[in-house]
């Protein structure tokens, strides 16, 4: 079941958003060579706990820390670690979700440490695009698959993969709601999207197989074939008067 969200929600869902969007503001100034991810994740935490919020990653079915921090071959789902240290040429998406008066905004940016490989700076610029296009699909009465086949064949024409096994989802009072995003797909086909839907657009791009493969430690998904991943995200309205808002804007 999808639960459609009132304006006066979605406007709700937009403050939490603005915070995930000034979070990830914090966090870009804060990435350099030698930082450990746990610095991230203190980071996160402080600064959503200053501004009245909780962090819905903490404790979410088990994840232990408040912010995933994905680098290179990590395609989604690291977990910060004081062992952990940036390096020039490393690139890392950081994911945050605060929940600010009962509602979450989720996005996620992908940050390069330093210069990067040319392969490492294409592979985030292809997946920033992605979401951009994804975004570009969206309006009242599309379908999830038009939002998969804007993502997909750009990302396929440049020779990436797009993972199947990580997806968008409705978001609101809950982390993860109905309905699920794909980002590869058919044009009008799956779920029709309408007013009052709330969701996120998270491509994840690998530089080559789609194929993903879980850590022991039963959170961290990796490349298969140890390439790199990139991801972007935003949380994303249709309001009632059939508008696309992206609520994790600045
Ligand atoms: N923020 C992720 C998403 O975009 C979910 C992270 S779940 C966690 O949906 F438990 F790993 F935090
Ligand atoms: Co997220
Ligand atoms: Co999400």
């Amino acid at each position: 079941m999808i639960i459609l969200k009132s304006d006066e929600e979605i406007d709700k869902m937009r403050q939490a958003g603005k915070l995930a969007c000034k979070i990830l503001d914090k966090v870009e100034a804060l990435i350099a060579p030698g930082i450990t991810t746990e610095a991230i994740n203190e980071l996160v935490e402080r600064h959503t706990r200053e501004n009245g919020a909780t962090s819905a990653p903490l404790n979410y079915k088990g994840f232990p820390k408040s912010v995933c921090t994905s680098i290179n071959d990590v395609v989604c789902h690291g977990i910060p670690s004081k062992k952990v240290f940036l390096k020039e040429g490393d690139i890392i998406n950081v994911d945050v979700t605060p929940i600010l008066n009962g509602y979450h905004g989720d996005s996620s940016r992908t940050f390069l440490v330093g210069n990067v490989s040319k392969e490492a700076k294409a592979i985030t610029e292809c997946a920033k695009k992605c979401l951009e296009l994804g975004i570009s699909a969206v309006h009242d009465g599309c379908r999830v698959g038009d939002i998969g086949f804007a993502i997909q064949s750009y990302a396929e024409s440049l020779g990436y993969g797009v993972v199947r096994d990580f997806v968008g989802h409705g978001i609101g009072k809950t982390f993860h709601e109905e309905p699920q995003i794909y980002h590869f797909g058919k044009l009008g086909k799956g779920t029709r999207l309408t007013k009052g839907m709330v969701f996120t657009i998270e491509p994840m791009i690998n530089e080559r197989d789609w194929q993903c493969e879980i850590l022991e430690d039963g959170w961290t998904a990796v490349t298969a074939d140890g390439l790199l991943s990139a991801q972007f995200e935003h949380t994303v309205a249709i309001r009632n008067d059939g508008s696309v808002q992206i609520l994790t804007a600045p």
